[in-house]
Parts: C-alpha cells; sequence; structure tokens
C-alpha cells in the first residue's frame, strides 16, 4: 500500500479546527486589534505585528489603544501569553495564519496609496512558505489580491490553493457601536481558488459567528466598495437635500424623520457637516480610480463626493450668516467647536469634517476653540490644539458649533448659556430656542 502523505491544506485544517495554529496579525490598528483579541479569546495563540514600538510595548503591558478592545478584555490575554505583541516581521516564520490589517489611504491625487499594503507583505514574503494562509482586510480595490499580493508572495515550486493560501476578507468594524462588534459582524472572504476559500472560511468561523464565503478575492475586495459607496452615496443625497431644504425654509431632519416612517424601501440618511473617518470619505475613490482604468466613470461617487466635500463651508457660512444676523462678524469671533471627532462616542480625528471647519473659520479670521471628551489634543496643522471645557467655553464664545453629537455633552447646560449655537447633527433636536440654527 502507498504511504498517505498528509498535504499542506489537511495539516492548515488541523491546526485550524484543533486551534493549535499558530495565528498573526499585520497592523493593530482600529481593525487589527479587535481581530487578534477576537482569535486569542477562541483559544489560538495571537502574534500582532505592528511598526509602532509605541502600540507593540504598549500592548505587551496589557494596555489598549482602541476604545472597543478595552483593557480588561486584553489583558488577561496577554497575561495568558494568548496575545502578544513584536515589530519584529521574522515572527511571520512561526505563523499559520497571517490576516493583515495595515492602512490604505489616498493620496492627494485620490490615487490609492498601496505602500502600506506594499511594504507589510514585502516584509512577510521573506518569511512566508508553505503550509500558511495569508488574508488581506485592509479596504482595497478589486485586484488588489492577486494582481499586487500575490505576486508578492508566491515562491518558485509553491502552487496557490494547494502549497499555501490567499484569500481577501473586507473588515467591517464599526468603531463606537456596542451592539455590531467584530465577532457578530458576518464575515465575508473570497479565495484565489475555491480550496483558499474554504480554508480562509473555516479559519474564520472558529472566531467569528458568520461567515459569508464568495467566489473570488475581486469579489470580496467589491463588497466592502459597494457597501461603503451605498453609505457615501447616500450620505451625499442627504446632503444636497440640506441645502435644497436650506433654501427652502424647510427642516431636513423634519423631513427624513417622517420619510423615515415609511415600513418600505426606503432606509434614513443623515446630513451632517461632512465626511469623516478612515472609510466613507475614502473607500468609494478606491473604485472610481480603478473603474477609469476600465473605461467607466463613476459618476455617482464623484457627485456625492463634490457634495459632501462642499458640506464644511456650507456650515461656515451658516455659521457666518448666523453672527451677522446678531449682528456680529464672524472675523474676529470666538467660535467654539462642540466636537471633533469624525462621529459621535468615538476618539478618531481622520479626516475630521471639523478639522476643515476649523481651518475654513480660522481662515476667515475667526477665533476657535474646541471641545471632545475623546480628543484631548489634535495635531492640525504643524500645531497641537488642547481641549477646552465645553460648558465654560459655551458661555464665553461668540457662537457655539455642535459638529460631533458626543452622547457626553451636557447640551442643555449649553443652550441655556451659549448665546447662539449652530447645530450640524440635530443634537438639540428636542430643544426650542431662537438660539439655535439648524441644519
Ligand atoms: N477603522 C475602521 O473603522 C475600518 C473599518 C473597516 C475597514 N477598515 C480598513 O482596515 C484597514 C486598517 O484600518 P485601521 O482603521 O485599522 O487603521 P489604523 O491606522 O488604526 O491601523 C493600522 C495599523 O497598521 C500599522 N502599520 C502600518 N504599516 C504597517 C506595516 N508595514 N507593517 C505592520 N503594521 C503596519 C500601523 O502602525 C497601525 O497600527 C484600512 O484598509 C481601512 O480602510 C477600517
Amino acid at each position: 500500500m502507498p504511504a498517505t502523505t498528509t498535504t499542506a491544506a489537511e495539516l492548515l485544517e488541523q491546526k485550524i479546527k484543533s486551534r493549535t495554529a499558530r495565528v498573526g496579525v499585520i497592523g493593530l490598528g482600529y481593525v487589527g486589534l479587535p481581530l487578534a483579541v477576537e482569535f486569542a479569546k477562541a483559544g489560538f495563540h495571537v502574534t500582532g505585528i505592528d511598526v509602532q514600538e509605541s502600540k507593540v510595548a504598549q500592548l505587551n503591558r496589557g494596555d489598549s489603544y482602541v476604545q472597543d478592545v478595552p483593557a480588561s478584555a486584553l489583558r488577561p490575554l496577554i497575561e495568558a501569553g494568548k496575545l502578544q505583541a513584536t515589530t519584529d516581521f521574522s515572527a511571520v516564520a512561526d505563523l499559520d495564519t497571517i490576516n493583515i490589517a495595515v492602512p490604505t489611504p489616498l493620496r492627494k491625487t485620490k490615487d490609492p496609496d498601496m505602500s502600506f499594503i506594499v511594504s507589510a507583505c514585502q516584509e512577510i514574503a521573506k518569511y512566508f512558505g508553505p503550509g500558511k494562509l495569508a488574508i488581506l482586510e485592509s479596504t482595497t480595490y478589486p485586484g488588489t489580491t492577486d494582481e499586487l499580493v500575490l505576486p508578492m508572495l508566491e515562491q518558485p515550486g509553491l502552487k496557490v490553493g494547494e502549497h499555501f493560501f490567499l484569500c481577501f476578507s473586507p473588515e467591517r468594524v464599526d468603531p463606537g457601536n456596542p451592539k455590531f462588534i467584530t465577532s457578530n459582524i458576518p464575515k465575508v472572504v473570497g479565495g484565489i481558488t475555491p480550496a483558499c476559500t474554504r480554508m480562509g472560511a473555516l479559519f474564520y468561523s472558529q472566531a467569528l459567528e458568520k461567515v459569508v464565503p464568495v467566489s473570488s478575492t475581486r469579489v470580496a475586495e467589491m463588497v466592502k466598495l459597494l457597501e461603503n459607496t451605498f453609505r457615501m452615496i447616500n450620505i451625499g443625497l442627504a446632503n444636497e437635500m440640506a441645502l435644497m431644504c436650506d433654501r427652502m425654509g424647510l427642516n431636513v431632519w423634519e423631513v427624513i424623520d417622517a420619510a423615515a416612517t415609511k415600513p418600505f424601501g426606503f432606509m434614513p440618511f443623515y446630513p451632517g457637516p461632512g465626511l469623516g473617518g478612515h472609510c466613507i470619505p475614502i473607500d468609494p475613490f478606491y473604485l472610481s480610480w480603478k473603474t477609469k482604468q476600465a473605461g467607466i466613470e463613476a459618476r455617482f461617487i464623484d457627485l456625492a463626493g463634490y457634495i459632501n466635500g462642499q458640506m464644511p463651508h456650507f456650515v461656515v457660512d451658516k455659521i457666518q450668516n448666523a453672527l451677522n444676523d446678531h449682528s456680529k462678524a464672524l472675523k474676529g469671533s470666538h467660535v467654539h467647536v462642540l466636537g471633533i471627532a469624525y462621529k459621535r462616542n468615538i476618539d478618531d480625528v481622520r479626516e475630521s469634517p471639523a478639522l476643515d471647519i476649523i481651518l475654513l473659520l480660522e481662515r476667515r479670521g475667526a477665533r476657535i476653540s474646541y471641545s471632545d471628551p475623546f480628543v484631548p489634543t489634535v495635531r492640525l496643522d504643524h500645531r497641537t490644539l488642547a481641549a477646552d471645557d465645553p460648558l465654560a467655553m459655551s458661555a464665553r464664545a461668540d457662537c457655539v458649533v455642535v459638529v460631533t453629537d458626543h452622547a457626553a455633552f451636557d447640551y442643555a447646560t449649553v443652550v441655556r448659556q451659549a448665546s447662539l449655537i449652530v447645530d450640524t447633527r440635530n443634537a438639540l433636536k428636542t430643544f426650542d430656542s431662537p438660539k439655535i440654527v439648524r441644519l
């Protein structure tokens, strides 16, 4: 009888099923850290790799810098040796699975910046080999995994889907959302080959509640871009509604709330001061960049991008007009910005419209202060701004502008004390006062 040999696929499957597979996560940010924690909680031994020494040191002390990962969840895993962090990519040699969750920003020209994926993959490739599963999670254009990552990880004599496995799985985490967290958000995964998809699905099913396999890495990449483009365009429509309602003297919030009572065929999206975060303002441009190469202009994306980009200017015009109505000029006035994170109850200021609003106000001669319970300091235009007390400043400022509707703000006191408030989030919905100017 011929001796039976265990294939790379069988061996990896056994390790994943028995949770003895050594799991690696490259990039320990908002996406990577919660994922690493989830797999460590599921019983795997997890190694996180990040280029930032300070983050690695902090994690190894059991301290978290990601709001959705409390130290109480992290520390026991670190102490039990289930999770460890390093800056040393040679750790990849001992890993069986490698999830890549590094940033994918846009260049100033709105072209994708692949440099983080490329540099991570260059390092991984040095220690990559047979029997390993790599999964790209960074949001990117369709084709990245097979065109860019696969050639970097391929080695002579090793066949993808047979000797090693490669997938794309979009990350859908929603920072600050208490209901949907990494473990209960369905996980879409598509592999280079059907065997890759099966391996990726098997891997995620160990730690996450629901896995949704799709036919290819490109489909999985496109899924994420559809989701975020859907949001971006619908927010663009809500913002355009706000501009139209403003001209027509209508309260856009009342219009949307009433429309949302329709039990089918309508999903409410809300206007605001502009898009923020590392996803919605960025991801759709990955798609438009890629489709341009195929000769298709992504016109909805461009239009929504234009309208959303106008919102900080619209807010500043609103502030200026509101001050004028109170016989004050914006130039020389003190404007207090309430909230600068890009959305409520989180600490992330990436792409936050508050930063644009501050710069635009300053350009028109206003004096600025801000408060945000989640953001004690912020770097802006080569300076560091420090948060002020929201109540003291509300009483003192010529105008308060609600840019981020954090639940922690004492809105009743702000309304009582402030002389003028521009509310870009409908945070003051329940207050009726002539001092309030709504978006
Ligand atoms: N933040 C979100 O809400 C969210 C949601 C879904 C998808 N995403 C996507 O996930 C990806 C990661 O986003 P994030 O918000 O976690 O970013 P992040 O900036 O919070 O974290 C990325 C981490 O990667 C590290 N890093 C950078 N280059 C590296 C390299 N070469 N090797 C190892 N580590 C490296 C950084 O130091 C950082 O700690 C992006 O593609 C993003 O679009 C983010």
